[in-house]
């Protein structure tokens, strides 16, 4: 089977996000911002064999980019051998990894020996004061050694900001200034009322027109760097100075009508849109005995059915706020942005 699986809007299979647990060790105030948490059942997480099979059926199908998260994936043990288990399939042309950094300068050279080959790093604040109260951890220290460990390695790093008015939107500059020193490219994130956000209020929000306003304002003009026929979310953007940054608007100006993306948590549920509240369990048919043509039939058939796009049906509802209320998220934890991975 060749790589011509689309939706119904004509999406192809592109990019697969793979979550290898659900658990982390921080607590960002718009992704885990509550005391305690329901969490998925140990047996039901996938081994490595699972997951590698998945991928590898997926890049059959043309999810020939794979990128591992959480959750914070690196609490998984032994997540090099996963890496090199992945990229035995020369299917999988392109690994990466979201993380949060905390564990990252411990385990960089294991990761980069094994073939990893792009590292994205969140760090919404350069202050360790904030970062205890947005991320309710003392440890900021660790995230920038994780950093500079990635750029010591040489890996691709990109470092994702999530901008919220009144906690972080006075960093953007020095933000921009710490990508640029450590050779990292900048994306700017929109606060998303994705499933976890149970604070999320419109207010918050500084949107993709405002970031744009404020970073022109201090650095001069910014230009769009025109990318024709690009899948990625992210919009680019050039500062006079020549530096590149991106911003991933996905509350103000979702990017649905090209989204080839979709993801699987770390139990084998398959989700096609980080809004959908339901996926298609891919564990029990995997564990039943499937072989690889039943599983890309399965595949194929849902992702032809595929009609999501969340974030334009969020952008277009009138009283917008959070999405979920903890009651529905304490039911099926799934609906949680850090089992579906960010
Ligand atoms: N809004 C925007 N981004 C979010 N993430 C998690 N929750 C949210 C949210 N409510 C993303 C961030 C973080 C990544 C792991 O998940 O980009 O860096
Ligand atoms: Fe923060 Fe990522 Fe952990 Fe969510 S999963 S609390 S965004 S580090």
């Amino acid at each position: 089977m060749g790589d011509a699986v689309t939706d119904t809007l004509g999406r192809p299979l592109g990019s697969l996000r793979l979550s290898v647990t659900d658990r982390c060790n921080l607590r960002c105030s718009y992704c885990m911002p509550e005391e305690d948490y329901a969490w998925l059942p140990r047996e039901s997480l996938l081994t490595f064999e699972e997951l590698t099979r998945l991928a590898q059926v997926f890049a059959s199908l043309g999810a020939h980019k794979v990128r591992l998260t959480g959750g914070e994936p690196l609490l998984r043990r032994d997540l090099p051998e996963l890496v090199r288990m992945l990229l035995r399939d020369p299917a999988i042309q392109d690994l990466a990894l979201t993380t949060n950094g905390l564990l990252l300068s411990r385990q960089i050279d294991a990761l980069a020996d094994a073939g990893l080959m792009r590292v994205t790093v969140s760090l919404d604040t350069l202050s360790p004061e904030r970062f205890l109260s947005l991320a309710r951890s003392p440890r900021h220290a660790d995230v920038l050694d994780g950093i500079e460990a990635a750029e010591r390695r040489g890996l691709g790093l990109k470092i994702n900001s999530v901008v919220m008015r009144g906690v972080n939107d006075d960093e953007m500059i020095p933000l921009l200034r710490f990508a640029r020193q450590h050779g990292a490219e900048l994306r700017f994130i929109e606060y998303m009322d994705v499933g976890g956000a149970t604070g999320w209020s419109a207010d918050d929000v500084v949107s993709r027109a405002e970031m744009l306003q404020r970073i022109g304002d201090v650095c001069g003009k910014v230009e769009e760097i025109a990318e024709p026929g690009s899948r990625a979310p992210a919009e680019r953007f050039r500062l006079p100075d020549g530096q590149a940054f991106g911003i991933i608007a996905s509350t103000t100006a979702p990017f649905c009508r090209t989204c080839d993306r979709s993801r699987i948590t770390a139990d084998g549920t398959w989700f096609l849109c980080l809004y959908a509240a339901d996926g298609l369990d891919l564990r029990a048919p995997l564990r039943d005995g499937a072989g690889d043509e039943e599983l890309r039939a399965l595949i194929v058939r849902h992702w032809a059915g595929r009609e999501d796009r969340g974030a334009e049906l969020r952008a277009e509802s009138p009283h917008r706020a959070a999405l979920y209320q903890l009651k529905s998220l304490r039911a099926d934890p799934h609906r949680e942005m850090h089992t579906r991975g960010g």
